[in-house]
C-alpha cells in the first residue's frame, strides 16, 4: 500500500496556530496525514522531540504507532538500529525523534517539542507544542 497527499494532509499543512485540532469522521485519514506531516517535520528539523499519545497503550500499538511503521517501511525510510521498541521511540539521523506513549506515563518538562494527541472517541486529533 502506497501513502499519497489527501485532503487531510493538505488541510494540517495549512493550520499555523499553535494548537492544530483535526477533525473527520471515522476512517478519513486523520491518523495518516498527521503521521505523515510529523515525519516530514522531523525529517526537515535537526533535534526535534515529538511526541504521540493516545489514551491507551494498545490503542497506539495498534493505531498510530502500527501506521508510523508501515509509512516508515513503506516510504523506505526505516533505518535499522533507529527504532527502539522497548522505549518506543524512532530517532531520526538528525537526532529528531518521535515517540509514542500514553498520558501520565511520562513527564516532559522543558522539552520543547511538538505533541500530538490522537483521540480515540471522538472525532479529532490535535497537535500541540509543548510548553517549556
Ligand atoms: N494518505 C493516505 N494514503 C493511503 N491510504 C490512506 C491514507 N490516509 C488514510 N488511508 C487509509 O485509510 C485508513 C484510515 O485512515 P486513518 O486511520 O488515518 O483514519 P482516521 O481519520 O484516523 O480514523 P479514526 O477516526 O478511526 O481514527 C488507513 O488505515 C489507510 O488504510
Ligand atoms: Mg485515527
Amino acid at each position: 500500500m502506497s501513502y499519497q497527499a489527501t485532503t487531510a494532509l493538505t488541510k494540517i499543512q495549512a493550520l499555523k496556530k499553535r494548537i492544530r485540532v483535526i477533525q473527520g469522521g471515522t476512517s478519513a485519514g486523520k491518523t495518516i496525514a498527521i503521521l505523515l506531516y510529523l515525519i516530514d517535520l522531523a525529517q526537515t528539523h535537526e533535534g526535534l522531540s515529538i511526541s504521540v499519545v493516545s489514551e491507551t497503550i494498545p490503542h497506539l500499538k495498534r493505531g498510530a504507532r502500527r501506521d508510523f511503521l508501515n509509512i516508515m517501511h513503506e516510504h523506505r525510510f526505516y533505518q535499522d538500529g533507529c527504532w527502539s521498541r522497548s522505549d518506543n521511540i524512532y530517532t531520526f539521523k538528525n537526532r529528531s525523534y518521535i515517540e509514542f506513549f500514553q498520558p501520565m506515563t511520562r513527564v516532559r518538562l522543558g522539552v520543547l517539542g511538538v505533541m500530538c494527541y490522537l483521540s480515540t472517541s471522538v472525532i479529532m486529533s490535535v497537535i500541540v507544542p509543548m510548553t517549556s
